[in-house]
């Protein structure tokens, strides 16, 4: 796992299509829908800071309606550029946010810190799907409970709320990135069932050189026990 601009490919296929309700298995294609009665609607995707995620990319390129937030405007710019997708500014909504988004407005990202977003000044007040690639592990800890508050918020009843984290010994490195195992998940998200679902290891000459022996990318996917 590469901690900014990469992709977590294996979740980001079968798996999350297996996962994602609202899909036709006996068809060769995916539409990433929920239905409401007699509404088919467009799964909506926040991805909290998000940096430049191929994973936004590979989302919105599935079907999704894609979300994302960052504070720093260079990474936005070299998202949609390495991408190839033109650009348009969304109006201003009444708190005076603004988003670049795609010109099919699926993909909307806003610039700015995370703890100014809400239910009201986001592009949909609730997602069925929270995509943390690297994010909860780059929040300091006194910061994490509101950081689960916010993020609880937006996660509809129904939602998956993927992490993509890092482990290791902490007696050799104390980060960043801050650790995030399971123990440490299920005390932040307590109102959720937390399953563990892949460990690989990401050990590089870099992580080696910081003093580690191993050191672990981490899967969990939650839900909510009741909401
Ligand atoms: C470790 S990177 C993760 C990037 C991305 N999720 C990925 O998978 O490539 C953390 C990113 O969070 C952004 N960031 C940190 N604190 C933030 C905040 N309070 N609000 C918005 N973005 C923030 C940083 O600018 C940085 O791009």
């Amino acid at each position: 796992m590469e901690l900014s601009g990469g992709t977590t490919p294996k979740l980001c296929g079968s798996f999350l299509k297996r996962l994602c309700w609202g899909v036709d298995s006996a068809s060769a294609t995916y539409a990433p829908h929920t239905t409401v009665g007699a509404l088919k609607l467009v799964l909506r995707v926040f991805v909290p800071l998000c940096g430049k995620a191929k994973d936004m990319y590979l989302l919105y390129k599935m079907g999704f309606t894609v979300t994302g937030v960052e504070f720093a405007s260079q990474p936005i710019a070299e998202f949609f550029a390495e991408n190839s997708i033109t650009t348009q500014n969304t109006p201003k909504t009444k708190t005076d946010k603004q988003y670049t988004a795609s010109k099919d407005g699926k993909i909307q990202i806003g610039q700015g810190d995370l703890f100014r977003y809400t239910t009201d000044n986001l592009p949909f007040p609730e997602y069925d799907i929270i995509w943390d690639r690297g994010s909860f592990e780059a929040i300091n800890n006194e910061d994490r409970p509101r950081y689960v508050d916010l993020l609880s918020r937006l996660l509809t009843k129904q939602g998956f709320y993927f992490m993509h984290s890092t482990d290791y010994d902490l007696s050799e490195y104390r980060g960043p990135p801050l650790a995030a195992n399971t123990d440490v998940i299920k005390k932040y998200f307590a109102d959720m069932s937390v399953e563990f679902l892949d460990r690989e290891s990401m050990l590089d000459e870099h992580w080696r050189a910081v003093g580690l022996t191993w050191m672990d990318a981490l899967t969990h996917v939650m839900k909510w026990k009741t909401k």
